[in-house]
């Protein structure tokens, strides 16, 4: 997930690409950089944070610069390197495009950075999306002779367009017959030389058009612009659009004009980072669909009922698989150990802080895969470099692309979840059972077409969790509890675990999960009439003993709460009835942590927790 501006009109170009770039860091951080068009093109770009970008742009700007604002070098008392590097030298073209980097294809260097630019100058390009079919196009481009400077998908986009020019087409001829070509997800935009219209399209990834007072935006994103305009049209699948200072052309994949509706975006600018949602955590909650879709682009065939997962090439199925992992990635672990047992592999998850490589049987067959959202848990770190040197082959399941995890073990599986900014993982979860899912099937010798089927379908799934809105009601009405028991049994019996592990590390409130037939060999001392029970018992998995778990706790008058896909049956058993929908019993852990996320984060809502930020936890922990 990256962000992108785009800005044509009157004033600093450069001012309001760096304005709209910092606005959407929360987008992704690995990296940015600006096109303006001049002609040639004037670009500069560099990996990390915004702020590198801007001190390099200030620098260019003090370098040539030999009027009143050449005094005014990096280090300098007050320096604001934002605001220094909207005037640097070279970049007064008549629009520009900016980009803020979330890497997927490449580490996030100064040469992977956007915008990418064709040839001689010509024609830049910033891109959000995976372009699936890059491999193909950059091949063909490799043998017309075209030389690559970047190791990203995207970089192909300009050199289509260049070619396209070579061969006489018109810009918006040129930059339609490129996107044409591209199969994947893409918000695009792109400038060329001298030229004052900025062209975008969108497949999947969104894309915004800002009518501003005397310019136009397009940005990934309203809060690139909010401050500068609230007039808005969103660009639908399919779509391209020419913007222009004072006009706005959108056209559809025939190139028929489409009239599009200009609505009043009425977020104050510190929600609309947000996306209009009170907290991130929310946002992410509600992003789950278009996560699990950019984790299976590419990797299914559905026809053939196989997962190609180039990652794995050449890698023999192992003797045994060993997850190491903390807190929610531990939990994630632990289904995906499911998964691959039943497929026949040797799997067992440990606490990464417990791991202990002289301990546990590891041979050259031994896969030792560590699951971590950050790419730079500590514990998790030293279990796989621990592996790593008593002969395992490791395999780092990450969110981060060039993490110390993704960097040093011998091969790495993204989960192309996006940033996720919130310290409460979510999105990061659920990206990582689907990639555990697609592991399970790309290891085992043969796979199975329904449970990939399903996989597919679980972006509607999720989907149709979250327009539910029974959710809130049921978690405020349950707000003034004593402490909250999660239960479930099988695939299930992680989610419990983790729903608990939501729950209390937002609301601060005590929560604990157990397999459901765990509770009455201890934990049914703790159950009073003042601890909900959540219980996933769904339609098609051991619902009978759950059901009799459910009604042991009843006995002692504890109100229960079903996350259940078979409601008919389980209602009469329970108090309240959060309801999923039905799919396969290895699919189910994935949709029903969503309604135990929504949970967590309506409950903590209630009580006023500050949600984002809990109180001593980090989102990257980094000490042992
Ligand atoms: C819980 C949470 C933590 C992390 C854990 C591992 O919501 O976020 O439990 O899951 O600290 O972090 P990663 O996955 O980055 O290794």
């Amino acid at each position: 997930m990256c962000g992108i501006i785009g800005y044509t009109g009157d004033g600093s170009i450069l001012e309001r690409l760096l304005e709209g770039l910092s606005n959407l860091e929360y987008r992704g951080y690995d990296s940015a950089g600006v096109a303006v068009a001049t002609d040639p093109l004037s670009v500069e770009k560099r990996e990390g944070e915004l702020s590198n970008l801007a001190i390099t742009l200030a620098e260019d700007r003090g370098q040539n610069d030999t009027g009143a604002g050449a005094d005014e070098s990096p280090d300098a008392d007050g320096f604001e390197p934002l605001e220094v590097a909207a005037d640097a030298t070279g970049f007064d073209g008549p629009a520009g495009i900016g980009h803020t980097r979330w890497s997927t294809h490449g580490p996030p260097t100064d040469a992977n950075a956007h915008p990418h630019v064709a040839g001689d100058g010509t024609v830049a390009v910033v891109h959000n999306g995976i372009i699936e079919n890059y491999r193909v196009l950059r091949d063909e481009l490799t043998a017309a002779g075209v030389e690559f400077r970047s190791e990203t998908d995207t970089e192909v986009v300009p050199h289509l367009i260049e070619r396209e020019r070579r061969d006489g087409a018109e810009r918006e001829t040129a930059f339609r017959r490129a996107i044409d070509r591209l199969e994947g997800s893409y918000a695009i935009a792109a400038v060329f030389a001298g030229c004052e219209t900025i062209f975008g399209a969108r497949r999947e990834s969104p894309l915004v058009v800002g009518f501003g007072d005397g310019g136009t935006y397009l940005a990934s994103d309203v809060p690139a612009f909010l401050e500068r305009t609230n007039r808005v049209s969103y660009l639908d699948d399919g779509e391209f659009v020419a913007c222009s200072p004072s006009s706005v052309t959108v056209t559809d994949a025939a190139g028929t004009e489409v009239e599009k509706p200009v609505e009043t975006v009425d977020w104050d600018p510190d929600a609309a980072g947000k996306s209009g949602y009170d907290h991130y955590m929310r946002k992410e909650i509600a992003e789950q669909p278009r996560a699990i879709r950019d984790c299976l682009r590419g990797r299914v065939t559905e026809l053939e009922g196989t997962v190609s997962l180039p990652e794995l090439e050449g890698l023999e199925t192992p003797s045994s698989v060993q997850f190491v992992a903390c807190g929610t990635s531990y939990h994630a672990g632990l289904f995906g150990e499911r998964l691959l047992r039943r497929r026949g592999i040797h799997a067992q998850t440990f606490v990464a802080s417990e791991y202990d490589a002289a301990e546990v049987p590891i041979d050259d067959g031994t896969l030792v895969v560590g699951i971590t959202q950050s790419g730079e848990t500590a514990d998790t770190m030293r279990a796989l470099r621990g592996a790593g040197r008593a002969g395992a082959t490791t395999l780092a399941l990450t969110n981060v692309v060039a993490s110390s995890a993704a960097r040093e073990c011998d091969r790495v599986l993204y989960i192309r979840a996006g940033p996720e900014i919130s310290v409460a993982a979510t999105k990061s979860f659920a990206s990582q059972q689907v990639t555990l899912s697609l592991l399970a099937n790309a290891l085992a010798d043969t796979t199975s077409r329904a449970h990939l089927r399903e996989l597919r379908r679980l972006p509607e799934y999720v989907q149709s969790v979250l327009d539910d809105t029974g959710t809130r009601e049921v978690a405020e009405a349950l707000a003034d509890a004593d402490a909250y028991f999660f239960i479930g049994r099988g695939d299930n019996a992680p989610v419990a675990l983790e729903g608990a592990l939501k729950l209390k590390e937002i609301s601060y409130e005590h929560a604990e999960g157990f397999p459901a037939g765990e509770l009455k060999h201890g934990p049914l001392a703790l159950v009073t009439p003042n601890t909900p029970v959540f219980a996933i018992v769904s339609g098609r998995s051991k619902t009978a003993e759950t059901i009799g778990n459910v009604n042991e706790v009843r006995a002692r008058g504890a109100p229960v709460v079903a996350v259940t896909d078979d409601p008919e049956s389980v209602a009469p058993h329970t108090e309240y009835v959060l309801e999923i929908p039905e799919t396969r019993p290895s699919v189910v852990p994935i949709v029903a942590n969503v309604q135990l996320q929504l949970v967590a984060y309506w409950l903590a809502n209630a009580l006023d927790r500050p949600i984002d930020r809990p109180r001593n936890l980090a989102k990257s922990v980094t000490v042992l």
